[in-house]
């Protein structure tokens, strides 16, 4: 049976992939969106979305506004967040905002009208560094990511003997290590979401995405993800810019092993009241992903500028163990990275995309948050 379900922020690029995973599941779906600028430009409706979704303009933080959103749904994934981890370090407020007091007003209204399950975006970005491993074997849980001491520096970690430390899966288990304001923010909606559920009869899952990707990712928000953000500087004809050596490792996982996640952890019972991360079990470090994505999109002259900066915020390393969600959700991961990034290429290449990624790098450095 196909329930009613309401996605915050489902206007977005997860929002729209996932709406049409529900639908053809034969769920329905209602959206609540304000439909940020930095996101959407002027649209007053979501491009992507399937014209079958009910949508709803609206803040997640307007109370009375969730409240209509709410009616009659039977579940909600709550995705409405604000997401730079860069940006985050200056728009403090806003990020708090949003992120935090709209969970706090979601639940607030949940809490007059339960619903069966709630399954929040959580992000791999709480757990700060990921795990490590020394020379000898040791697993470090800790690890801090300190200001480099010239130019010369090793970018990696180190252990306290000075030996480097090489990053490896980071399973559910890690405690959470919160480095930027963005982390903090998503750390709390885990836990509001977590706390507050099963103490109204809900039930509450936490997703911990790390890098999503694929077509329909906001190309003219510069603080988007970091594949979005090269694909709009390649497309053009910008060479992409890069943080630190470009050496530091992500999981990039395409947005529709995304959709599927959030629909197991919908639908399958063992879900609730659980954390699972979301990745593709395969790392890559951001200079190799800059590379392909160029000869993908038919620019391979184009060779990334390497900055050798820091932004405030960033974590080095933090690659996945999806093991857990692999055995209790049956999830798997379907893409292929290469042929992905021909397809992200043939969507971009028919986008019209403003290129604001200089713009907001000044913005970055003018406060002293790259370094
Ligand atoms: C991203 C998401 C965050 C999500 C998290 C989960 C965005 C904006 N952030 O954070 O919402 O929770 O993944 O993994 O999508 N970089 C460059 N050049 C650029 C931009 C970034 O070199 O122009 C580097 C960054 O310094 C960083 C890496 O690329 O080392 C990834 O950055 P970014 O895409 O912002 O992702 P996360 O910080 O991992």
């Amino acid at each position: 049976m196909g329930e009613r379900i309401l996605i915050t922020g489902g206007g977005g690029f997860i929002g729209c992939h996932l709406t049409r995973r529900l639908l053809r599941a034969g769920h329905q779906v209602r959206v609540l969106d304000s439909m940020i600028e930095q996101v959407h430009g002027e649209r007053s409706r979501p491009e992507l979305l399937e014209k079958e979704a009910e949508f709803v303009r609206g803040d997640v933080r307007d109370g009375e506004a969730v409240r209509r959103a709410l009616q009659n749904v039977d579940s909600v994934v709550h995705l409405a967040a604000e997401v730079g981890v860069g940006q985050s370090m200056y728009a403090v407020e806003r990020y708090v905002s949003v992120n935090d007091l709209g969970t706090a007003v979601l639940f607030q209204q949940l809490i007059e009208r339960p619903v069966r399950r709630v399954v929040v975006a959580s992000s791999m970005s709480i757990y700060g560094e990921g795990l490590y491993q020394d020379e000898d074997g040791g697993l470090h849980e800790d690890v801090r990511r300190m200001p480099r001491r010239g130019p010369d520096a090793p970018w990696d970690p180190l252990d306290a003997q000075g030996r480097p430390l090489r990053p490896v899966p980071t399973p559910e288990t890690k405690r959470p290590a919160l480095a930027s304001v963005y982390a903090i923010t998503k750390h709390a909606q885990e836990c509001l979401t977590l706390t507050v559920a099963p103490a109204y009869g809900m039930e509450g899952v936490a997703l911990r995405l790390w890098n999503a990707y694929g077509p329909g990712q906001a190309l003219s928000n510069p603080y988007t993800g970091v594949l979005a953000i090269f694909a709009s500087r390649l497309h053009h004809g910008q060479p992409p810019m890069i943080f630190e050596d470009g050496l530091q490792r992500r999981d990039f996982v395409h947005v529709e092993d995304v959709a599927r996640a959030f629909h197991l952890a919908l639908e399958r019972p063992e879900a609730a009241g659980q954390v699972f991360n979301v990745a593709s079990g395969h790392d890559r470090t951001v200079a190799e992903v800059a590379q392909a994505l160029a000869v993908a999109m038919g620019r391979p002259g184009l060779e990334p500028e390497i900055a050798g900066k820091t932004r405030s915020g960033d974590i080095r390393h933090n690659i996945a163990d999806i093991g857990k969600i692999q055995r209790e959700l049956d999830f798997t991961v379907r893409r292929d990275f290469v042929a992905d990034l021909a397809e992200l290429a043939e969507w971009v290449a028919q986008q019209q995309a403003e290129d604001k990624v200089q713009q907001a790098r000044s913005e970055l450095e003018r406060r002293g948050l790259v370094a």
